[in-house]
């Protein structure tokens, strides 16, 4: 994944697109690059290694310049050089192009373009983009029509930004399975490959729909579809503020968005629950959808899938909804056998996770009908979904996903609990009770996050390890993934997550003094069995953090560190579980130096597959 920036206007070009990119980092961070128009013609800049290495080159340098653009690069198809870096070019370099997405179709256009005498300088599939605008406008072509035949040639996916010397008072930019907003402002209008980038300068964006071309000049903008056909679009309001896309007083968004959970949590219970009662499926449509589904099908990748297992638990123990989960890159391969009466549910933060896309899609060929749980209104899963449900969690910049999955997990269990009760399986005390438990959530988390000094300490005790291995039963053996998820993937260490009663089955053998054994154990039905595998580990000498429910004595016994939980309904264990774990990971990455919002070779939203 990419990020692209493009801006028309009478601010400082280089500048606006700077701090767009800055904003976009979190998307790829291999190298990065600008297009400006300037007096003399097309200028661009470009550099392998993060932005500010970009930064250090243009910041700065005088610029005529009243439109440009610029793109920080997550690598798909040629390492992360100075030549692979995007924009790229035409052969006469009037034409700068930059790209977030994958042409399938890149070696035969590249091959046909080099016969007709095109000379390429990158190893990418992005550079033979340029080259065919340049071949259309040569044929006499506006810059409209020249992009026009552009994308019918081109398989795969793309946002693009395009600036052209020939026409240069404009943008033009085009959606095709990678995301791509039109900001619109007072006299300058801007194109970006996420809202983040230009909120400072404008809240009012259009999301642009898939395969659609949008054309902007200071006075404004037009947009069309890949047939040429003028399409309306509505401008939305964006409802959060820079500040919400900032990292305030926090080091890193990662830890932002760990703290910010007790306010999703408080907004996620105001957005759907009036006067006591749970109400998610206001739309009668969805509510029927689910009444009449004898089969859930979740399919989604990362942290959303960990959220989809244990949505599993919840929907079949307070549904009674028969429940798969599936990783969504083997679901879409994997020719399943989907009768009418299942339900595809998919989760996802970014709603642009190519591999959930695609699942969302074969499913909807089957002529299967799809529920959405997604964060990124107007995602690409929201908008081919037959129905949405937002997780209201706010923008998610950190790379790991934090503040989104709590939001996943709330989500599902207020989605159980209202069918559960829809389908006379609660009684109405139950009910009150978990309704109850729900609006104490966001204090219990508030708890947790109070001992974040004592989970820094901890910390530093295991930040040196090479090897940690997360053991959880039943509901935890998710949060038990999920935590080995966050760490690994921001820390670098390898840690596992294993199903506590597995590891008598053969990862036992592993264990000895040197692997810290973190087992999440809060009073549930599975607290018992899971304390024995804790002695079992215990005994063969690993070190033990437990996550326990407060005053569990007899599981502080057996532990060398225990993370205190409030005690709460076993199904809303999970949304408090993984608070320390979250904490936990961020720390120890702090502690060994790595880039918490950005680590290596990882992308906030996996849009290629
Ligand atoms: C989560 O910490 C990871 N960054 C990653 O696993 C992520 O959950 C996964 O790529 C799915 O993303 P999505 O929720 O945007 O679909």
């Amino acid at each position: 994944m990419c990020g692209i920036v493009g801006y028309v206007g009478r601010k400082d070009v280089t500048s606006v697109i700077l701090v767009g990119l800055e904003k976009l980092e979190y998307r790829g961070y291999d190298s990065a690059g600008i297009a400006t128009l300037e007096k003399e013609g097309l200028r661009i800049t470009k550099r392998s290694g993060r932005l500010k290495h970009l930064y250090a080159l243009v910041n700065g340098r005088p610029s005529t310049a009243r439109v440009g653009l610029g793109h920080t690069r997550w690598a798909t198809h040629g390492a992360p050089t100075d030549s692979n870096a995007h924009p790229h070019m035409d052969c006469e370099q009037k034409i700068a192009v930059a790209h977030n997405g994958i042409i399938e179709n890149f070696q035969e256009l590249r091959e046909e373009l080099i016969a007709r005498g095109h000379q390429f300088r990158s190893d990418t599939d992005s550079e033979v983009i340029p080259h065919l605008i340049e071949g259309y406008l040569r044929e006499g072509k506006t810059l409209f029509e020249a992009v026009l035949a552009t994308v019918q040639r081109l398989k795969g996916s793309f946002a693009l930004v395009i600036l052209a010397e020939q026409e240069p008072d404009k943008l033009i930019g085009v959606r095709k399975d990678s995301p791509l907003v039109v900001g619109v402002g007072d006299g300058e209008m801007f194109l970006a490959s996420d809202i983040p980038a230009i909120l400072s300068h404008t809240r009012k964006v259009i999301i642009l729909g898939d395969e659609e071309i949008a054309v902007i000049n200071r006075e404004g903008y037009q947009i069309f579809n890949f047939e040429g056909i003028p399409v309306e679009r509505e401008i939305r309001e964006i409802p959060w503020s820079m500040e919400d896309a900032e990292k305030g007083p926090y080091p890193h968004f990662m830890l932002k968005e760990i703290h910010e959970q007790p306010r999703v949590v408080e907004r996620i219970l105001e957005q759907y629950i009036r006067n006591g009662e749970i109400q998610l499926l206001k739309d009668n449509n969805l509510r029927r959808l689910l009444l009449s589904k004898r089969r859930v099908v979740i399919q989604a990748a990362g942290t959303s899938l960990h959220a989809g297992m244990v949505g599993q638990y919840l929907l079949e123990r307070l549904a009674r909804i028969q429940t798969t989960v599936e990783f969504s890159s083997e679901f879409r391969y994997r020719e399943p056998v989907l009768d009418p009466d299942t339900l595809i549910v998919a989760i996802s933060q970014s709603g642009e996770t190519a591999d959930t896309l695609a699942g969302v899609r074969m499913a909807r060929e089957q002529g299967l009908e799809v529920l959405s749980l997604v964060n990124v209104v107007d995602s690409s899963i929201a908008r081919e979904s037959d129905y949405v449900i937002y997780l209201h969690a706010g923008p998610e910049i950190g790379v790991a996903s934090t503040k989104a999955y709590t939001a996943q997990l709330l989500t599902l269990t207020l989605l159980s609990l209202e069918l559960g009760r829809l389908k006379g399986l609660l009684d109405e005390e139950v009910y009150r009770g978990y309704v109850q438990a729900l609006f104490a959530l966001p204090e219990q988390i508030r708890e947790i996050l109070a001992q974040e000094p004592f989970i820094r300490a901890v910390a530093e005790k295991y930040a040196q390890a090479n090897n940690f291995m997360f053991l959880g039963r039943d509901l935890h053996y998710p949060t038990a993934l999920e935590g080995a998820l966050k760490l690994k993937e921001i820390s670098y260490i390898h840690a596992t997550g294993y199903a506590a009663g597995e590891m008598k089955h053969g990862p036992l053998a592993l264990i000895d003094e040197s692997w810290p054994v973190v087992v999440v154990n809060p009073r549930t039905a599975v607290w018992e069995k899971t304390l024995s595998n804790t002695m079992e580990i215990r005994a063969r000498g690993g070190r033990v953090i437990s996550v326990l429910t407060q005053g569990d004595r007899r599981g502080k016994d057996v532990s060398d560190e225990v993370f205190w939980i409030p005690g709460t309904e076993d199904y809303l264990t999970p949304i408090l579980a993984i608070v320390p774990l979250q904490l936990l990971a961020y720390h120890v990455a702090v502690l060994r130096g790595c880039d918490v919002d950005k680590p290596r070779n990882l992308a906030k939203s996996v849009t290629v597959e």
